[in-house]
């Protein structure tokens, strides 16, 4: 079971778009997908036209409030099935939030996140996709740290390459300080529009400054915005279409990284 986090402290950035739409791409290529959504917007399960539950809480809580371990089977009754065969989700929502303070004050360790998913390793997934909220420290660390591979998703209409540096200044924090053991999988740029100079100097921004770890952009589509907002996977929707064929390759692109 390999861990890949999509992550940004910077909102908006396509992260939970990433995230459903290369599990989909995943789940497809019959790999058993399982996403996390660590984030109390709750938007990955929504994107998928379920509800956002409590799935996440009450996972990062059992150990606080029981002194059995957490079994296969109690994970197993928080996690659903999707539309999709072989994609399922752990759903967050605002309960996360409440977490996420008592972790802090608890001093939880940045390994925290990792020592909760012996469990899911049952469970036989091939692969776990966290989602993230736009913000760092908490969670979004201890799910840093949880993951092998960190993907840094960033939107081509802003200062992306400084919100990247930022990002991956943080992870070095992590592997020197912290000793964390995975790497950067790559940047991915999102709402890419070749007509629009800011996004084509964005664009060269980031391959100046990152050489070699940005994956190839995907593109400003108004599909991915109607599909999100249908609750349905640019697979279901449209799996022709340019964004299913980029996401279709960014996702052959992380099988082969981890
Ligand atoms: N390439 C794209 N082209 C057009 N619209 C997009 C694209 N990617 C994402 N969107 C839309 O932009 C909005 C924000 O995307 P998304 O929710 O994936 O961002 P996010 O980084 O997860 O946001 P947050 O930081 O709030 O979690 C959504 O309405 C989504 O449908
Ligand atoms: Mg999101």
């Amino acid at each position: 079971m390999k861990s890949i986090i999509f992550a940004n402290q910077k909102g908006g950035t396509g992260k939970t778009t990433s995230v459903i739409n290369i599990g989909d791409a995943l789940a497809r290529a019959e790999k058993r997908v399982l996403l996390v959504d660590v984030d109390p917007q709750g938007h990955a399960a929504v994107s998928l036209n379920l509800d956002p539950e409590g799935g996440v809480a009450n996972w990062l809580l059992h150990s606080v409030f029981n002194t059995t371990p957490l079994s296969t089977e109690d994970v197993n009754q928080w996690i659903r099935k999707t539309h999709q065969e072989n994609l399922f989700i752990l759903p967050g929502n605002q309960m996360t939030a409440k977490v996420q303070r008592l972790m802090a004050i608890e001093e939880k360790p940045v390994n925290y996140i990792r020592d909760c998913l012996p469990p899911l390793r049952h469970m036989k997934f091939d692969y776990l996709l966290f989602d993230t909220s736009p913000s760092t420290g908490g969670l979004q660390e201890m799910a840093a740290w949880a993951a092998d591979l960190v993907v840094i998703v960033t939107s081509l209409d802003y200062l992306s390459a400084d919100g990247v540096s930022n990002f991956v200044g943080m992870l070095k924090l992590l592997a020197n300080e912290k000793r964390w053991s995975g790497k950067l999988a790559g940047i991915l740029p999102t709402f890419f529009d070749e007509q629009t100079r800011t996004t084509r100097e964005q664009m060269a921004n980031l391959e100046s400054a990152f050489p070699d770890q940005v994956f190839a952009p995907i593109h400003r589509a108004t599909l991915l915005r109607e599909a999100s907002a249908e609750g349905l996977t640019i697979f279901q929707k449209d799996p022709g279409s340019r964004p299913a064929v980029e996401y279709q390759r960014i996702a052959s692109q992380l099988v082969k990284l981890v």
